[in-house]
């Protein structure tokens, strides 16, 4: 089976927007070139053992020297887990595949949960692919193209020149749809993948600059190259084995990768596809690039999960799992036992575990303030106080959240200055979870209860604990 590996150019597709607003302040670790953090930098401010760790993390990634292993951060809600991951993922560049799940995603799909974590773990493993092409280069002499009467089928010439040579070649209906689309005239400098029929434009010829005045301002000159026409080139091009599987998937078609819509891919297509990318890597044309799969709020995963990650991660391809988790002896879903952060024993074993503090009242306004900023709205002095004091008391995240909701209500008098009172308005349109939970207690019996009941006249109270984790 020939596998193709035509790679669409957008490569974070997978990446759920949702995850990353909360965090666009957030454009790397903030370390300098030791790895140390730095207090404030890149948007992300204190939690520095973290950051740190996260920075051996990051240099073991890039090294290649941890895939296979599992990173659990674990802290309280609100204490930047997400932020770090974020961060992580920003400092990996552009070759590294980074994939981002919330463990609830995995039972909302329409795949099963296998599947579902599967194609997870696949997209975070790159293929970079060394492929040699011919390529023909040169300026455009002449292109000749005859319709046929009944305007169906196309034939062409294209004489095209280097300085050392000059050739005609016929063209094909391919070539001909290529060289239109491209708006390709004589005296362009043009290249052709051979393999891929791929044309591009490098640019008008010196030779004809005195068509400058026809052309615009715009266009850019080059020279005619020189020697043959026909050259070898070596391009290098990272995919995920994801899309590997998906372009090769006969029911799916690649199309599948923009709309998302995959469903199940068959394991023989998988295993094929194994078997040819360690051929490819026997062979020297292509290298693994291990990447990061980052699982948020791990713990809604079940034990079933649990047990397909452990084994995923003794794959011959395996990333580096990095999850997050504010659980502390919990319940493992699925089952009746507690164990650590609701992980069982196995997988906890094999991670390596950060944990996340919270945050004091000095980083927390610099965090609020710097989001403030993002969100491209003035907060006065003791607007901030009161924000970072709220922030205290409550949560980051809900302090965070008040900053949109103030900016609206400060635009209302036509401002885009939040005042305090903008603030003590948006908090008390808005609860945040303990004052919540608080009306709650009060007001329960007017709720709908677990069972579907809901009492019409107050009285009895039915006291489950109730789960206010963020
Ligand atoms: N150290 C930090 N520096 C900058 N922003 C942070 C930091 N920690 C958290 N934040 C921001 O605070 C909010 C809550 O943090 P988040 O990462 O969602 O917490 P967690 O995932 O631990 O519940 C997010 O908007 C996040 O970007
Ligand atoms: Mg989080």
């Amino acid at each position: 089976m020939s596998i193709q590996t035509s790679n669409p150019s957008s490569n974070d597709y997978s990446k759920a927007l949702s995850l990353i607003a909360a965090h666009s302040h957030i454009s790397g670790l903030g370390l300098d070139e030791h790895l140390q953090p730095k207090a404030t930098s890149q948007g992300m401010v204190g939690q520095l053992q973290a950051r740190r760790a996260a920075g051996i993390i990051l240099k073991m990634v890039q090294n290649g020297t941890i895939a296979g292993r599992a990173v659990l951060l674990a802290g309280p809600p609100s204490t930047g887990k997400t932020a770090l991951a974020m961060g992580l993922s920003q400092s990996l560049g552009e070759d590294v595949p980074f994939t981002a799940i919330a463990g609830s995603e995995i039972f909302s799909l329409e795949l099963s949960k296998t599947e579902a974590l599967t194609q997870a773990f696949r997209k975070s493993i790159g293929v970079k692919i060394k492929e040699e092409t011919e390529m023909i280069e040169g300026e455009v002499v002449e292109i000749q193209i005859d319709k046929s009467i009944t305007g169906g089928h196309k034939q062409g010439k294209l004489t095209i020149k280097t300085t050392d040579m000059e050739t005609i070649y016929e063209l094909g209906s391919k070539m001909i749809e290529g060289l239109t689309k491209e708006k390709v005239l004589a005296g362009d400098v043009i290249s052709i993948d051979k393999a891929s029929v791929k044309i591009t434009k490098l640019g008008r010829s010196f030779a004809r600059s005195r068509d400058y005045d026809a052309m615009g301002a715009e266009t850019r000159f080059v020279q005619c190259p020189e020697g043959e026409l026909q050259k070898r080139k070596s391009v290098v091009h990272t995919v995920s084995l994801h899309e590997i599987d998906v372009i090769n998937s006969r029911t799916q078609g690649f199309l599948a990768l923009f709309t998302g819509d995959t469903g199940e891919i068959r394991s023989e297509v998988r295993d094929q596809i194994n078997t040819k990318v360690a051929e490819w890597k026997e062979e020297g044309k292509a290298d693994i690039v291990p990447g990061v799969l980052f699982i948020d709020e791990v713990h809604m995963l079940d034990i079933e999960c649990f047990s397909f990650i452990n084994r995923a991660l003794e794959d011959e391809f395996a990333p580096i799992v990095v999850m997050a988790t504010n659980r502390g002896i919990s319940k493992t879903r699925g089952t009746n036992y507690k164990s650590p952060h609701g992980l069982p024993l196995d997988l906890l074993d094999r991670s390596i575990i950060i944990t996340t503090h919270n945050y004091n009242e000095q980083e927390i306004k610099t965090i609020l303030s710097i989001r403030a900023q993002e969100e491209e709205v003035d907060v006065a002095a003791d607007a901030l106080d009161l924000l970072t004091k709220i922030g205290t008391e409550t949560s980051l995240r809900y302090a965070s959240n008040l900053i949109a909701v103030s900016q609206q209500i400060a635009q209302k008098r036509k401002s885009n200055n939040i005042e305090v009172a903008d603030i003590k308005r948006a908090y008390l349109l808005f609860l945040d979870s303990s004052r919540s939970v608080k009306f709650l207690q009060e007001f329960e019996p007017q709720y709908i209860d677990d069972h579907g009941n809901v009492q019409i006249a107050s009285g009895a109270n039915n006291s489950d604990a109730m789960d206010t984790a963020a």
